[in-house]
């Protein structure tokens, strides 16, 4: 599972710690992964001091085996692979690396690998964004965060398009295509898989497919009012518009003061304030989490 929405501040970290708090107490065993290299803080979240060895350490080749990351929590069956030790500051991995990673992860010993990734769309944010069989996509209601939203979707849109396609030159249209003022011309995704379809038919009916079958969820974090809460709504109208794909709006969260108590005591909101706002509307998040779960 992974928690992605392009822009920074919008609640990715809290979301990613709580709802690993809330799989783990309902008994799945969880590792949660901080891949923002440039700002891993989802340990102070979960009360955890910064240990020997981190992400930073396997990016950099100083640690070969995943396994070896993990570190415990102060919660029962939620481990922490955190982003950096200190705050260094770390480069982002190369694709060779990140694939090792994510395949890597696969093969952890637990039930759900949960992804906090960074701000941005540098594609290895994407990839990790990506990696998650339930990715949800973090939006904070205000234009900015709506903005960048979009752009991270979209770049995650024809990242998975890219990766799907299995033909040189189809691959590289798609990757030309991810420049929103290309020369060909392109500029949706429906463009796109014309394109993609007169090149060549039998790649177009694997675009069209993939294109149905990338179902990211949206979460709206910081609400304020119904207006906001509308905001899910339209998101997803949007997404099924211009890029044909079926998000499903999971849930929000309310604006709380109790989150900012919580991240003080470095404790998940959903353990120390289990009757906020915030905790039961995470709660809920989490719930259809495990439903859509084996
Ligand atoms: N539902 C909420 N209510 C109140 N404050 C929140 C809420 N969600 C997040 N915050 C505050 O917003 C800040 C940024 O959240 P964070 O999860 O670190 O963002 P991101 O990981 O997306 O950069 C946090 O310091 C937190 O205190
Ligand atoms: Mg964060």
């Amino acid at each position: 599972m992974s928690l992605g929405g392009g822009k920074g501040g919008v609640g990715k970290t809290f979301l990613s710690s709580n709802l690993s708090a809330v799989l783990a107490r309902s008994g799945k065993r969880v590792v949660a992964i901080d891949t923002d290299l440039e700002g891993a803080n989802l340990h102070t979240w979960l009360g955890v001091a910064p240990p020997a060895r981190s992400l930073a350490d396997y990016v950099a080749g100083r640690e070969t085996d995943v396994q070896g990351l993990p570190v415990e929590t102060p919660i029962p069956g939620l481990k922490l692979i955190t982003g950096t030790h200190g705050h260094l500051s770390m480069p982002q991995p190369d694709a060779e690396t990140r694939a090792r990673l994510l395949a890597d992860l696969r093969g952890l010993n637990c039930d759900v690998v949960l992804i906090d990734c960074g701000a941005g769309a540098h594609p290895a944010t994407v990839d990790y964004f990506l990696a998650g069989d339930d990715a949800l996509i973090v939006l904070h209601p205000e234009p900015t965060s709506i903005e960048n939203g979009y752009s991270f979707l979209r770049a995650a849109f024809y990242r998975r398009m890219e990766l799907v396609m299995r033909k040189g030159d189809v691959r590289s249209l798609v990757r030309e295509a991810m420049d929103q003022r290309n020369a060909l011309g392109i500029r949706t995704p429906h463009d796109l898989l014309r394109e993609v379809e007169a090149m060549d038919p039998e790649e177009g009916r694997r675009f069209r497919e993939e294109m149905g079958g990338f179902r990211p969820r949206i979460v709206v974090n910081e609400v304020a009012s119904a207006e906001d809460v509308k905001l899910g709504f339209q998101v997803r109208m949007v997404c099924r518009r211009f890029f044909g794909m079926d998000a499903e709006y999971t849930g929000y969260v309310n604006r709380d003061e109790a989150v900012r108590e919580a991240v003080n005591l470095r404790r998940p909101v959903t353990d120390i304030r289990p009757q906020s706002d915030a905790a039961v509307y995470v709660r809920r998040i989490a719930r259809k989490l495990l439903e859509a779960m084996p």
